[in-house]
Parts: C-alpha cells; sequence; structure tokens
C-alpha cells in the first residue's frame, strides 16, 4: 500500500512538472544521486520505495515535500481550529475535516509489468523530447527513423495506381493469412530467393513485419526459454522475445569482422533452454550484409543444437555495391526457417503496413507450433487488405528501389557521403554499410568522456537540434555508437554532420 501511494504520487509530481523517468534520471546524474534506471522504473511502477536520501532528492526535484511523497501526512494542530494540511506539489492546501472525508480517492491505471523490460527507444525518451521541441516550434533534425517517404522517397506510381483500382474490392477482410493473389507472389519471390519447400500455405501477410514478429514470438514461447538475438539488433526482436515472457540472449556482432555475427560468442550463450537464433540480414542498425560462409555457419549451429532459424530480411532488396543477398533458408532445407520481408522499405509505402513470413524446410517438426500462429492469425482476423492488394504489382516488374542503390541513386550517393563525412570527425569511426539506410558509428568515449549515451544523444538534441538514437536503443551494451538514418538528402546530411561535429568540438559529459 505505501508502495503504491508513493508510486501514485511520484508519478502524479512528475506528470505536474512535466518531467519523465529519462530527465529525472538526468537531474539525479547532474546532481551526483546514483540512481539507476531499473530502480527508478520499480519506484515509478510501485514495487519499491526508496530509502531517504532518494527520496528527498526525489522530492526536491518534483517540488513536494518528502513527507507528503513518502505518505507521512503532517496534521498541523493551531490553537483554536483543527486543520489538516495536504502538501500538494508544493502548495499547502488546507482542507476542512469534512472534505478529506468526502474526497475520493481515485484509481490510476498502470501499465502491465510484463512491460518492465521492454525497450523500445527508436520512439523512446528521446524521441518524446524532441516532440516537445517541435510542439514548441523548434525545428528538428531528424535522423531516428526509418521512414523512407518523408525524406522524398514516392511510391512507386505503378502501386499508386493499383491500390486505387482496387480499393473498392478491399473493403471486407481477406482470409486470415492474406489474399491468395499476394501470397502468390511472395511464394514465387521466396521460389527467386531458394527457399526450399514454401505452399501458399506457408506464407503469412501481416499489418507489417513488426506483427508478425510479435505474433511468432508469442506463439512460440514459454517463461524463461531463450532466444538469441543479436546485439546490436533490431529492438523489437529483444522486445516481442520479452513480452512473450522469454528471454533475449544477445549474441555479439563483430565490429572488427564488418559487424558479422561472432559465431564463438553464439555457441557460448547456448543453453538447454534457447529455442531459435534470430538474425537480421542485411542488419538494421549496422547495415551490415552477412556473407554465405556466416550464414553457412550459423545454419551449422542451429543444427547442431536443434533451433529454428528466424530470419528478418525485410532490406533484401536495398543491397548496393553490386552484392547478393542470400536468405539464410535457402542454406537450411532439414531446419525450420521463418524469413521476414515486406514492402515498407524496398517500396517506400512503411505506412502502408504489409510485410510476411515465409515458413520453409523441416516443417514437420514444427507442427504444433504452426498451429500457434494459425491460431494468432485467425485471432488478428488479417492484415490490411488494400496493401495487400499490390504485393503482387509490387514484387512483379521493374524495381524503382534498384536506381536507389547503383552509383547516381540517392541511397547510394547517401551512403558514400554519410560514411566519409562521419569518419572524418575526430574520435568518430564507422563500418561502411553494405545495405539498408543506416550506420552505427562509435564514439571514442574517452575522448569525450561519455559515460551515458542517451543523455548524448539528449544533449546533441538540445543543443543542435539533431535527432538520433543512442546505441544502447539497440540493445549494445556499451554507451559508444549511436545510429543514423541516411534517408535525407545530402544537403540536409551535410547540416547534421556539421552540426554533430560542431558539437563534439566542446562536449564534455562529465
Ligand atoms: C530490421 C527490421 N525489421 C522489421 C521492421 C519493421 O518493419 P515493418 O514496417 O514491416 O513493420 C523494421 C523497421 O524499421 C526493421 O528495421
Amino acid at each position: 500500500m505505501a508502495r503504491e501511494q508513493f508510486a501514485d504520487r511520484l508519478c502524479q509530481s512528475m506528470k505536474k512538472q512535466g518531467l519523465k523517468q529519462v530527465d529525472v534520471l538526468n537531474a539525479a546524474k547532474q546532481a551526483g544521486i546514483k540512481l539507476a534506471k531499473g530502480q527508478m522504473s520499480q519506484y515509478v511502477s510501485g514495487k519499491a520505495v526508496p530509502r531517504e536520501n532518494i527520496g528527498t532528492f526525489l522530492a526536491e526535484v518534483l517540488q513536494v515535500s518528502s513527507d507528503w511523497l513518502y505518505g507521512r501526512e503532517i496534521t498541523k494542530e493551531s490553537s483554536d481550529t483543527k486543520t489538516s494540511i495536504n502538501v500538494v506539489a508544493g502548495k499547502e492546501q488546507p482542507e476542512s475535516d469534512d472534505q478529506v472525508e468526502d474526497k475520493e480517492v481515485m484509481r490510476e491505471f498502470k501499465k502491465s509489468t510484463k512491460l518492465d523490460n521492454v525497450l523500445y527507444d527508436v520512439r523512446g525518451p528521446v524521441v518524446e523530447e524532441a516532440a516537445r521541441m517541435e510542439a514548441n516550434g523548434t525545428h528538428v533534425l531528424k535522423l531516428n527513423i526509418g521512414n523512407p517517404a518523408p525524406f522524398g522517397f514516392r511510391t512507386p506510381d505503378e502501386v499508386v495506381y493499383d491500390i486505387q483500382r482496387q480499393i473498392t474490392e478491399c473493403e471486407g477482410y481477406s482470409a486470415s493469412k492474406g489474399l491468395f493473389s499476394a501470397r502468390k507472389a511472395i511464394m514465387q519471390y521466396a521460389q527467386l530467393k531458394h527457399i526450399p519447400n514454401v505452399t501458399i500455405d506457408d506464407i503469412y501477410t501481416g499489418n507489417g513485419v513488426s506483427e508478425l514478429i510479435n505474433l511468432s514470438m508469442s506463439a512460440l514461447l514459454d517463461n524463461g526459454d531463450e532466444v538469441l538475438v543479436p546485439s546490436p539488433d533490431y529492438p523489437l526482436w529483444t522486445a516481442c522475445v520479452t513480452l512473450a515472457g522469454g528471454k533475449a540472449v544477445h549474441y555479439v556482432c563483430d565490429e572488427q569482422s564488418e559487424w558479422y555475427p561472432d559465431i564463438e560468442d553464439m555457441k557460448r550463450k547456448i543453453t538447454d533452454k534457447t529455442k531459435a537464433i534470430v538474425i537480421i540480414n542485411p542488419n538494421n542498425p549496422t547495415g551490415a550484409l552477412y556473407p554465405k560462409e556466416i550464414l553457412e555457419q550459423i545454419v551449422q549451429v542451429a543444427r547442431e543444437h536443434q533451433l529454428i532459424l528466424f530470419s528478418d530480411e525485410i532490406y533484401d532488396r536495398l543491397v548496393m555495391d553490386g552484392e547478393e543477398h542470400i536468405s539464410i533458408a535457402s542454406l537450411a532445407p532439414d531446419l525450420f526457417c521463418v524469413t521476414y520481408s515486406g514492402l515498407s522499405k524496398s517500396h517506400m509505402i512503411a505506412g502502408f503496413r504489409i510485410g510476411w513470413m515465409v515458413l520453409s524446410g523441416n516443417k514437420r517438426i514444427a507442427k504444433d507450433y504452426i498451429e500457434g500462429l494459425n491460431m494468432l492469425s485467425n485471432m488478428r482476423i488479417c492484415s490490411n487488405v488494400p496493401a495487400q492488394s499490390i504485393v503482387q504489382t509490387a514484387l512483379g516488374g521493374h524495381q524503382s528501389v534498384e536506381s536507389y542503390i547503383v552509383p547516381g541513386g540517392r541511397v547510394y550517393e547517401q551512403r558514400e557521403y554519410i560514411y566519409k563525412a562521419l569518419n572524418d570527425i575526430p574520435g568518430i569511426s564507422a563500418v561502411k554499410p553494405k545495405a539498408a539506410f543506416y550506420i552505427f558509428p562509435k564514439i571514442d568515449t574517452k575522448k569525450y568522456n561519455i559515460l551515458d549515451d542517451e543523455r548524448f544523444a539528449l544533449d546533441l538534441l538540445r543543443e543542435k537540434k539533431v535527432l538520433i538514437v543512442h546505441g544502447r536503443g539497440f540493445n549494445w551494451g556499451e554507451p559508444d555508437h549511436f545510429r543514423v538514418v541516411y534517408l535525407p538528402r545530402i544537403e540536409v546530411l551535410e547540416d547534421a554532420v556539421g552540426k554533430i561535429s560542431d558539437f563534439l568540438t566542446t562536449y564534455r559529459q562529465f
């Protein structure tokens, strides 16, 4: 009860002061108070009450009395009248006894504890701060989200034309896995990628790959099951494993080796609870593309330990330098594999919400799991039907994305620019991305005395109005990386890099 009351009052005062957890953590850091993110979220969720010194600090920051925060109400006896004083946000509000009795305690609703360890900082606290700044009229240079359309990448005309023509035929629900025409086109695409043993029944369309990642983790995992997920990762994977009750165990991708997965680390992290390996190829946030030898080694690990392979290949058509993307499922006909892709990135229609997953290889061993997938797929009824209606158009014929990823094309030239420009900043080094539109540079944390990369992102945002995502937002263990989305035009990237460079000339964290 005391914990809940403390949490209620803490949240109430933070709201009143317009402060988020990250702001309080930053204030603690500045004041030299040891307050970890985990502790703070325990106080906010009512799982723990802080010690007196932290409580006093919180009360000061939130401009309330610590007695009130801890629920130690002050009763003042005056000589003639008995008045109870409720101290609310630093203001004393005298109330008569009657008023106190009549006052109804409002029930508050908290988020589920299932979300306690779930992180999705691509749209997290730094982005919230950027939104606040924009609401106050500040222009923010956004290099934080892989959403092509706002940067002038147009949807292919044929896709727009076809969705318009078909819209009146898309008013009802479709079959839960999707329209036949869409799934047939995806099946043929899987054939071109040499993915074995795929029938039309093995294809599920989703409201983006995002929905299918969530669905496939929910259908698989029991509490405590482990899934090997890359570090850095696209954080939705870790989040969905966690939300499904599983444990995301991170294997390292090695910056010294083109950000390829460290196979030895992967092997070390396998236990008797491990059920699957996730790979993201091409990779977000590093832009890496895995060669056949690496993929074969991963297949071998999965084979030896009887693991499922989940391969997120949403950037498979954004590969540069004449390289070829290989689907890992094509190398693993004897294993059960799930391959994910979609149109958000290659067709610049992230807003349409259309993606898919393809089951392949040894499906016999996953019969029961597939039943679970079907149950969850049926329960969400179906994916966006107008978006499904253009899958066939999008996957067939001329692929306009190809003109972006060759010399002279926007994605290619922007990659060339950002790679060089970032590496020219003293203390910044980056591996050249081969695919997608992300780069994951390293900061010399000693040079800049950086201990907290989220703080770095916030300081950069507040001072230079440039929004990046800090590396730990991608489940990277050290505060020494950040991700830049290089979708904006070169002039805009020049402006952004100039500002980052300028910022770093004087920036020191402590
Ligand atoms: C690796 C990866 N997978 C999945 C997604 C989500 O894609 P969708 O728009 O299909 O939900 C993203 C989006 O950025 C991504 O980077």
